[in-house]
């Protein structure tokens, strides 16, 4: 936990999406909604300001290293990570060694409920580097981890 020059706590937190979750608003809305991710960010944008949160940054890609990379520079940056992995939470297992090799906590979310889809999707191979996943609950797992991680923060920092 970083503190400012004036002993506050300093809260920052990065919200990293994998593949295709770019496509949100047309991409099987029957599955995942017609919210946009740039209203989901906005969202939580403003939610975390709400908070006092100081910064929050917002990561998509559809590249594994880039996510890779992602967490492997939120050491010492970030005092949390909110990831909606896509489909790379059910194999890739160098995201799972990237989560595992830094020490800032993560939380794993998706918009859809995955234990209750195709067999493929019920397995995550990150969840047991994780805190801990919340899925099913559409825009709402990615505001429930926010607050997760604001409620974490604070009590870490009392
Ligand atoms: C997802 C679930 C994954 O299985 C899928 O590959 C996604 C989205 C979700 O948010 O529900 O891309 O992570």
């Amino acid at each position: 936990m970083q503190s400012d020059t004036d002993g506050v706590n300093v809260k920052r937190i990065l919200v990293l999406n994998g593949p295709n979750l770019n496509l949100l608003g047309t991409r099987e809305p029957e599955i995942y909604g017609r919210i946009t991710l740039d209203d989901i960010n906005e969202t939580l944008r403003v939610r975390a300001h709400e908070a006092g949160v100081d910064t929050i940054d917002f990561l998509q890609s559809n590249f594994e290293g880039a996510l890779v990379e992602a967490i492997q520079n939120a050491r010492g940056r970030y005092d949390f990570i909110l990831l909606n992995a896509g489909a790379l939470t059910h194999y890739s297992i160098a995201l799972r060694d990237a989560i595992a090799a830094v020490p800032v906590p993560v939380i794993e979310l998706h918009l859809s409920n995955i234990h209750r889809r195709e067999e493929f999707r019920r397995t995550s191979i990150i969840a047991p580097v994780v805190m801990g996943q919340i899925c099913g609950f559409g825009v709402d797992s990615y505001i429930a981890a926010l607050d997760i991680a604001i409620r974490r923060i604070q009590k870490d920092t009392k």
